[in-house]
């Protein structure tokens, strides 16, 4: 083997684990899944449909994001209501618990179970 062919090999295997490394990383709705299951799950349920295991020890229950009323909200009204939460009814504010790009993060996933629906005006 000559010195240039080692050298190419070489290369070779640094680019293969490179790619290797870039596949690893998790997209944003990754991201956000395990965001909400720290945060969120235990209300919000593993569904996302309010059923979560602390659910049943609240006066008010957590939202479905299944629900029309809940899909018609869009990203920003979401954001808002993450990050000031709910007074008296058991939703925290997370405003200083999370950043504003795990914020959108959490949306993605949110999103991604249970799609945004527009109203025509
Ligand atoms: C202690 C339980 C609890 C936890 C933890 C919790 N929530 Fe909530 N959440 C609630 C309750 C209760 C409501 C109010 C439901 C209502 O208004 O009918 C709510 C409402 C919401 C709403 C408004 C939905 C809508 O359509 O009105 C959003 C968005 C939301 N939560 C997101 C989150 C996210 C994201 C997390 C994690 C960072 C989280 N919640 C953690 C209990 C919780």
């Amino acid at each position: 083997m000559t010195t240039k062919m080692l050298i190419g090999a070489m290369f070779a295997l640094i680019l293969s684990s490179l790619g290797a490394l870039a596949e690893t990383r998790l997209s944003t709705i990754d991201v956000g899944q395990r965001i909400y299951q720290r945060n969120c799950l235990h209300c919000h349920g593993v569904r996302l449909d309010g059923k979560g295991p602390d659910a049943a020890s609240l006066s008010v229950p957590p939202a479905s994001f299944h629900t029309y009323l809940s899909r018609l909200k869009d990203d920003a009204e979401l954001a808002k209501l993450i990050k000031q939460g709910k007074q008296f009814l058991g939703m925290h504010n997370w405003e200083d618990t999370l950043t504003e790009e795990q914020v959108q993060d959490l949306i993605a996933y949110i999103r991604s179970a249970a799609p945004h629906v527009k109203v025509k005006p």
